[in-house]
């Protein structure tokens, strides 16, 4: 059967006249409707872990905008959560976690076949979403990174430089390990689910990979991420993985061959047209607007958008922003940029 997903055709290599368009945090703050969707949950893990409202609040961009693909609503936390990890969110700050720094934590994680008695309304969302998403919607699943994870599971919190995991990773080497090792099983465990339930893609967020140096970028970023992806095609063959080494820089190219990912997400960090020369050459890119555009809008909005989409033109290329959607964006941001992919 010919391919008529959009989003699927750009991850199989080929070169759209249009290129298909979805958004980090599409599902997110910035719109009214999400919002209201939020406070009937409760909280935002309890709309996580709702899947009827998760599904709701998915398919909210999606009626709004006609995005080409939906992002599942969930959250990268959840799986150290499902992996016994206390995990809470603090109003205006982010999110909290019991920390993990010693063997004796460590050996206190569940292990990987228990994620799935925590984790089950999650694939019950992507069961829904699966039947109710349009049909030429493209539905993708998602996970963080090990090393992402990591860094939350041992500070317990977002932190600026990712120090207590570097310190860890320095003075604890096994415990880090065998964190990093748990944290990958549990992955390809819940992505497996989350394909089984009818995820489309499934993309990998290593949001913090910009701050592993030399040898620990190929070791904690690229291996693991690797390692995943070859796990979900052997168990699944065919399915497309987007892995998104943030903050990566000069290390893009050359990522999608060591992590046999089909399709690698750029951050605003790096030039387009640079990217198109040096990672593009070897499959599919998304992303590199910055997500500011969405905030300010106007004629800076429609000269970048226009100037990455002629970038990327010549290869298989998916439109999305470098980095999350913001709380302060504006919705019609959104519109003029999505016209201006759309519309030239
Ligand atoms: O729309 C989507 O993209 C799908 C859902 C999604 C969320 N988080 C929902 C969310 C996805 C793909 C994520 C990924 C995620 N979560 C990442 C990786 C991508 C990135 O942005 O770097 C990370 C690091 C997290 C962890 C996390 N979750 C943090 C640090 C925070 C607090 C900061 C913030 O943006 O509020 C969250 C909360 C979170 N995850 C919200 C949403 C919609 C906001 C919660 C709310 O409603 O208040």
């Amino acid at each position: 059967m010919t391919q008529q997903k959009t989003i699927l055709r750009a991850l199989a290599g080929e070169t759209l006249d249009t290129p298909p368009i979805w958004m980090m945090r599409q599902a997110g703050r910035y719109l009214p409707e999400y919002k209201a969707t939020r406070a009937q949950a409760g909280d935002f893990l309890s709309l996580c872990y709702n899947p009827e409202l998760a599904a709701e609040v998915t398919l909210q961009p999606i009626r709004r905008y006609g995005f080409d693909a939906a992002i599942l609503f969930a959250d990268i936390l959840l799986l150290p959560q499902a992996l016994g990890a206390d995990l809470w969110f603090v109003t205006g700050e982010g999110p909290r976690l019991s920390t993990i720094t010693s063997a004796d934590e460590l050996a206190q994680l569940k292990p990987v076949e228990a994620i799935h008695d925590t984790l089950n309304p999650v694939y019950e969302t992507v069961k829904i979403l699966s039947q109710e998403l349009p049909k030429e919607t493209t539905l993708i699943g998602f996970a963080g990174a090990p090393w992402t994870v990591a860094t939350y599971m041992i500070a317990g919190q977002g932190t600026p430089d990712q120090g207590p995991a570097h310190a860890l990773k320095a003075e604890n080497r096994a415990v880090f390990q065998g964190i990093m090792h748990r944290i990958t099983e549990g992955t390809i465990a819940y992505l497996s689910k989350q394909i089984e339930a009818g995820a489309e893609v499934v993309k990998l967020f290593d949001s913090w990979a910009g701050s592993l140096q030399g040898e620990d970028f190929t070791e904690f970023s690229i291996k693991p991420m690797q390692r995943i992806t070859a796990a979900l095609k052997e168990k699944h063959p065919g399915i497309p993985v987007i892995a998104f080494p943030r903050g990566a820089g000069e290390r893009y190219p050359g990522v999608h061959a060591a992590t046999g990912a089909d399709c690698v997400a750029v951050d605003d960090g790096i030039d387009a047209a640079w990217a198109a020369e040096h990672v593009q050459v070897d499959g599919c890119v998304q992303g590199n607007l910055k997500s500011s555009h969405m905030v300010t809008g106007g004629q800076d909005l429609v000269t970048e958008t226009r100037r990455i989409c002629d970038a990327f033109s010549k290869g298989p290329h998916i439109f999305n922003l470098g980095h999350g959607i913001t709380p302060d964006a504006n919705p019609d941001n959104v519109q003029l940029m999505i016209d201006t992919v759309r519309g030239g």
